[in-house]
């Protein structure tokens, strides 16, 4: 059997004495869009950084691909949470970044990204800096500069969060379009429910700091989502839930069973 392209089983983390992962497992399979939903500040962003930047855990292993994380080398393109674009830098130069910090010549980097521009809706800001664009389109600019890197994995953290709300609904919509035609794997870190359960296959969801998985939803209502009356109440039925479950003042300890929340 094939292993889960990343695997993490009883990932521990401190900051200090301050416990902020507990126990954390978790798979996402090859191809496969996983959420992870939790209130701010219970240790999404560090358990990316678990990842990304080789902290190593107090307990616990990560798999990539059935190997240990150490000799996957860096499998994952990361989009952080903030400061994505430099501000300084004109778009086009934004969006080679990450294939000139892997060594790629710029003139290389810029044949390889101007194609995708159309596709990301930044045709024609090739030349703009980030300040002369929406915060959708800058969102989609640090989107292209991650997914360009051609990395086996996506990783990304709340990559929506600091839009207004429609911008943020129609990013959803066209991140889902995106990935139903090239199927990334990928994980996003999010404490937006609707989100959640517009992009996912599956969604874990933490207990507030430290974090624990208190539960695993499986998603299975038909793609694209959010179009027909049918699947929109299936959606808002299953974000209630998810709500009521985070809104709990007592968190479920333990591993979860695995729940079908379409079916
Ligand atoms: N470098 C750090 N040193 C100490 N505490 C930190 C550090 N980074 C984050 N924290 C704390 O760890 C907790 C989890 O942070 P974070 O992973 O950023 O949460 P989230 O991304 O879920 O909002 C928070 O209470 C935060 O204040
Ligand atoms: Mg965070």
């Amino acid at each position: 059997m094939t292993p889960p392209r990343l695997k993490l089983d009883g990932i521990s983390y401190r900051y200090g004495d301050l416990p902020v992962l507990e126990k954390i497992s978790m798979t996402v399979q090859p191809g496969e869009f996983v959420s992870i939903l939790g209130p701010s500040g219970s240790g999404k962003s560090t358990l990316f950084r678990l990842l990304t930047a080789a902290i190593t855990a107090e307990a616990g292993a990560i798999a990539f691909d059935g190997k240990p994380l150490t000799e996957a080398g860096r499998p994952f393109a990361f989009m952080p949470q903030r400061d994505a674009l430099m501000p300084w830098r004109k778009i086009i130069d934004n969006t080679t970044l990450g294939l000139e910090v892997q060594g790629m010549r710029r003139r290389d980097a810029r044949a390889r990204v101007t194609p995708l521009f159309g596709e990301f809706g930044l045709d024609g800001f090739e030349q703009n800096y980030p300040a002369e664009l929406s915060g959708g389109m800058r969102q989609r600019a640090a989107l292209l500069r991650t997914v360009v890197q051609d990395k086996p994995m996506l990783l990304l953290d709340e990559p929506f969060g600091a839009l207004d709300a429609l911008t943020r609904a129609g990013m959803q919509r066209w991140l889902e379009e995106m990935w139903q035609k090239h199927r990334w794997t990928a994980m996003l870190v999010t404490h937006d429910v609707r989100e959640a359960v517009h992009l996912s296959d599956r969604i874990y969801v933490l207990s507030p700091r430290p974090a624990k998985v208190i539960r695993e939803i499986v998603i299975d209502l038909p793609r694209p989502r959010g179009r027909d009356a049918d699947t929109l109440a299936r959606a808002a039925a299953i974000e209630a839930d998810i709500l009521d479950t985070l809104l709990k003042p007592d968190h479920r300890n333990g591993i979860p069973d695995r729940e079908h929340a379409a079916e």
